[in-house]
């Protein structure tokens, strides 16, 4: 099929590479300059396992092309929106702008009988409003909104094999018609038995919030469990591996910590508050605004933790290691990692941070933190090591050789990640979060 994707931030670049790969013809257009050109040299713009070679493989056959331009739309089938739809400035609400100005400027070049297929996590009652848009400017085009879940990290992975697959589509002729062509997109995962969900506007985009909605509260219960289990001597990891076996509960997004952070479950939740605050509903997900503290909470207490310590801040050498909101991303949006070594800073510490892939942007963000190549680098002559993304090279640090780096043989696992006992036995304080 002719495909285009208009956005080729984090979800469009995946989604224009891995539908090239899958045998489609792709254009990938976006208004910023240097990301097209970075993606046309077959450079990805952020890190993404996987990415390079698919990007690589697609440019190679022909079917992968990106532009500025919108006319390359032109003759396309379908026509992907993967625009951002970041938080607003000074409210909680999602910011529209970037949809908008994509619908706006995609509709001067569809042609009827196309599809449009909006993929951004969109505030609820989005679609119908721009579905009309659609039919006012193009009629005999139809939208239908089919929300994304990929996980950074697996993001190639996850586009190519879904775990499920939610359309959303207007009732009637047009709307099964979009379902066809959508099958036939996605036809390499629907023939692996992927469960497609067909469904309204409404529904489709409420799929996408109330699934990060959940994984946010599933974090922030068992990180509620952990400031309980602090005052009371009980170990949130043996409870969270205790409920856990529980198939109704399930183990998986039960690690507590220093919580969730990047450019998803924080500001959805957010935008779904704010959404249905303006459906006259806010009672309803009230309890997210206390998922959203919870997990704000978890920063202050690692802060709280070095103080205690440390005995203060003022001049205390503290080694961070992690930057990126989670491992395997170079993504620094609402990382707790950098928020962390932010407020350390703050308070009168020397920070030395490390990460294996995001310090570039985190230089940017942050150019006030001293950085360092290697955790063994960052260490050096610490008086404590705050482990806060669990890289795999951080999991694996020997605790005797980072030792000999210190001046304080003092440890906060942020992720509950490391093994206490083989810390403790090389001589460290180890302090985890809810243990
Ligand atoms: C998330 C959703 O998983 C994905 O389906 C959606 O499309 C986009 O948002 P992502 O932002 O890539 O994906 O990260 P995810 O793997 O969900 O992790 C989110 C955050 O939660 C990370 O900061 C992670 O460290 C944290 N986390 C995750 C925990 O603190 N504890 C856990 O048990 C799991």
């Amino acid at each position: 099929m002719r495909i285009s994707v208009i956005g080729v931030g984090y979800l469009g670049a995946v989604h224009a590479a891995a539908m090239a790969d899958l045998g489609h013809t792709v254009v990938g257009v976006d208004v910023d300059e240097a990301k097209i050109a970075a993606l046309s040299e077959g450079r990805a713009p952020f890190f993404e396992p996987g990415l390079p070679g698919v990007l690589a493989s697609a440019l190679g056959s022909g079917r992968l092309s990106f532009t500025t331009d919108f006319a390359a739309v032109a003759g396309a089938q379908v026509h992907f929106v993967a625009v951002g739809t970041p938080q607003s400035a000074g409210s909680d609400a999602a910011d529209l702008r970037f949809v908008d100005a994509a619908f706006a400027s995609l509709l001067e070049h569809v042609a009827p009988g196309e599809v449009i297929v909006g993929k951004s996590t969109v505030p609820v009652g989005t679609a119908g409003r721009l579905a009309e848009l659609v039919e006012e400017r193009v009629p005999g085009a139809t939208l239908a909104w089919n929300p994304e879940f990929l996980r950074e990290g697996f993001a190639v992975q996850d586009t190519v094999s879904p775990d499920r697959l939610v359309y959303g589509v207007p009732a009637g002729p047009r709307g099964e018609r979009a379902v066809r062509v959508l099958d036939e997109v996605y036809a390499s995962a629907v023939a692996a038995g992927t469960p497609v969900v067909v469904t309204d506007y409404a529904t489709a985009e409420l799929v996408k919030v109330a699934a990060n909605a959940f994984l946010a509260t599933k974090i922030s219960f068992i990180n509620a469990m952990a400031e309980i289990a602090e005052v009371t001597g009980a170990d949130v990891t043996q409870l969270a591996d205790a409920i856990g076996h529980d198939a109704r509960i399930g183990r998986r997004f039960l690690n507590a910590g220093v919580g969730f952070g990047g450019g998803c479950l924080p500001k959805d939740i957010r935008a779904f508050s704010a959404r249905a605050r303006e459906l006259g509903h806010g009672e309803s997900v009230r309890f997210l605004d206390e998922v959203d503290k919870i997990n704000l909470r978890r920063r202050e207490r690692v802060v709280e933790l070095v103080r205690e310590e440390a005995g203060g801040l003022e001049g205390v050498r503290v080694a961070v290691l992690g930057l990126a909101f989670k491992p395997h991303s170079d993504d620094i949006r609402d990382s707790p990692a950098l928020d962390i070594a932010v407020r350390l800073a703050e308070g009168g510490a020397v920070v030395t941070a490390t990460d294996p892939e995001a310090v570039p942007n985190a230089r940017r963000r942050a150019p006030q933190l001293v950085y360092a190549d290697s955790a063994m680098e960052a260490a050096r002559d610490a008086d404590i090591v705050v482990l806060i993304t669990e890289w795999p090279e951080f999991r694996s640090l020997d605790p005797r050789e980072l030792g000999d780096r210190v001046k304080v043989r003092t440890v906060i696992d942020g992720r509950n990640t490391l093994d206490p006992h083989t810390w403790r036995t090389a001589g460290w304080t180890y302090h985890g979060l809810g243990r």
